[in-house]
């Protein structure tokens, strides 16, 4: 169904995709596309944009998770918060925070660790040795970037850095 009254949602202005400040906006997709609780992918040059239909509104930001770069769109939308695909990492659209560490563990945006875990009814994962769990221990999972959305004649814009 068709949600007319659907509107950008606000996000914070510090998480503000870089090279969005004069950028122009350009239709990605019909409104009409984007029923309310839906997400999808759509690329314009090398970039893979998420589009998500959550309860606070539209949102747009890569469609590449904060942790390993899975594309968020093939996971689940549970009103703000997505999870992926991948590790169980899961992310508030409405805010850009982490809402479940992934199950690799890894740091947080601020550089605090947090260690491996496994989900409910699973074995524990033995860490690999050397070089990856290193690399899981040292990767950070940041905040989402947001690309600035507005609604027009019934097209969702999304304003996009140049190439
Ligand atoms: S790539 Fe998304 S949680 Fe790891």
């Amino acid at each position: 169904m068709t949600d007319t009254a659907a509107a950008p949602a606000v996000f914070p202005a510090s998480l503000r995709a870089p090279g969005t400040t004069d950028a122009r906006f350009e239709p990605l997709l019909e409104l009409r596309d984007l029923p309310t609780g839906s997400m999808r992918r759509i690329t314009r040059g090398e970039i893979d944009v998420l589009l998500a239909h959550t309860p606070v509104g539209i949102v747009a930001t890569d469609d590449r998770c904060p942790h390993m770069s899975a594309p968020l769109s093939i996971g689940e939308l549970d009103g703000c918060v997505v999870a992926c695909p991948l590790h169980e990492g899961r992310f508030d659209l409405s805010t850009g925070e982490t809402v479940q560490m992934p199950t690799t563990g890894g740091l947080d945006f601020d550089g605090t660790y947090h260690p491996t875990w496994s989900p409910a009814g699973r074995e524990p994962k033995v860490d690999p040795p050397g070089k990856k769990a290193e690399a899981r221990r040292l990767t950070r999972v940041r905040r989402i970037r947001y690309y600035p959305v507005r609604i027009q004649a019934g097209w969702i814009e999304v304003a996009l850095p140049a190439d």
